[in-house]
This record gives structure tokens, sequence and C-alpha cells, in this order.
């Protein structure tokens, strides 16, 4: 990697963490293993849940506190949420099949990494939240080539997409996509639905992808 691999983003208040979840679900591509760390109501789940909301998803998303894991389908892509704040037995990492679900086709995400060291494989990103006075601070850090892509990727904080992750947050779908066609924007969901490799995920689509 020879360019800068990390980068801090402010997120003065849950629209703006919505905002950047809208951003960040544009880079996402099959496989990437994405930490979330920080402390206790940092914001991680609150950015899962804007990613997935970005992607397209409309159901409820849960904080897998206790299930530890909670699986979705979105916008063509295949993503585990990964809570480990709970995890204490490394046994269930192979019963309960959470190995398996890092396939390289799935997009993991997980809070509470350090929970399971040694288990996990590594991270292409990390992404650390800080509890600041006003807001929150994200710092950003790509570990491989793959990472280092997913974020080169991010397209510009432009302040009208607050705006955007302002109405998702109202769960105006309408509003939304009369408000993002208006600005020369495509919702997430709908470029992966345009981008073949995003929907189906087998080892040589995923060489593709980039
Ligand atoms: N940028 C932000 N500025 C201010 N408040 C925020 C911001 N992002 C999220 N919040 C709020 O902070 C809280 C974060 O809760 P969340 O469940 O996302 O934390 P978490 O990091 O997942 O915690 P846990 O480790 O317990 O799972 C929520 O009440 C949310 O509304
Ligand atoms: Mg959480």
């Amino acid at each position: 990697m020879h360019e800068p691999n990390h980068s801090r983003i402010a997120l003065p208040d849950e629209a703006a963490t919505a905002a950047f979840a809208v951003r960040l679900a544009r880079t996402l591509r099959p496989g990437l293993v994405i930490y979330l760390r920080g402390n206790l109501g940092a914001g991680k789940t609150t950015l899962v849940r804007a990613l997935l909301q970005a992607l397209g998803f409309a159901g409820r998303v849960k904080s897998p506190t206790y299930t530890l894991v909670e699986r979705y389908e979105a916008g063509g892509l295949h993503l585990r949420h990964f809570d480990l704040y709970r995890f204490r037995d490394a046994e269930e990492w192979e019963s309960s099949g959470f190995r398996d679900e890092f396939d390289g086709c799935n997009i993991c995400l997980v809070e509470w990494p350090e929970q399971a060291t040694g288990l996990l494989p590594p991270a292409d990103v990390s992404l650390t939240f800080e509890i600041l006075q006003d807001g929150r601070e994200v710092l950003l850090h790509a570990y491989t080539d793959a990472g280092q892509q997913c974020l080169n990727a991010l397209p510009p904080d432009i302040p009208r997409l607050a705006a955007v992750a302002a109405l998702r947050i109202r769960r105006d779908r309408h509003q939304l996509g009369a408000y993002l066609a208006g600005a020369g924007l495509h919702r997430a969901s709908r470029w992966n639905r345009n981008n073949p490799s995003a929907t189906t995920c087998s080892p040589s689509r995923i060489r593709n992808v980039w």
C-alpha cells in the first residue's frame, strides 16, 4: 500500500454518522472484514444500522448483543454483523459456525473484535469510534490492499449527504429517492444491483470485483 492508510472523520451528530454510512455503503465489496472499535455507546451499531439502510435493507436492525451475529442480504451483498462483547468460549467459534462466516464472500462487520483475538481473521479496515464532548469521531484504518481500495473509494463528504442521511433516519424512502435523483446521486443498493459482481459471490467473481 503506497497511499496514506488512515484518516479521521468528525461525526458531530447521528445524522453525520448516517451520512458517513451512506458513503461507506458505496465502497463495500464481498469478503471485506471490517472491525468496529470503540467504547460502549460509541456508535458502532448506529453505523451498521445506517449502512444496511443505505444498502436498501428495510427491516429492523437489532444489535447482536445476545445472538452475537445477525445476518443480512442487502444491495446484492451478504453481510454479517457481529457483536462479540459477550463472546467468551473459544470453542463456540467453531461450533456456532462463526469461522465459516468469514468465507471471502460475506462482508463481516465486527464489534468488539478484541474479544476473539486469535480466532478472527485479520481486518481489511478498522473503524475506531471515539466519544467526544460533542458527538463522535471515527478513525479509519486500512490494513490490506482491499481495505485501502475501500477507503480510496469513499465518495467525498459533501454536506448535502448529511441531509440525505437525515431523510433516511426519518425513513421517508420516497423522499430520499427523489432527493438523491435531484442531487445526481444513486442509492448504494441501486448501484450494487447494477454491479453484477456484487450480486453473486463466488471466488472467481470476487477476483473480478476490483
Ligand atoms: N455521531 C454521533 N453523535 C452523537 N451521538 C451519536 C452519534 N452516533 C451515534 N450516536 C448515539 O450514540 C449511541 C450509540 O449507540 P450504539 O448502540 O450505536 O453504540 P455501540 O458502539 O454499538 O455500543 P455497544 O458497544 O454497546 O454495542 C446511540 O444512542 C446513538 O443515537
Ligand atoms: Mg453495538
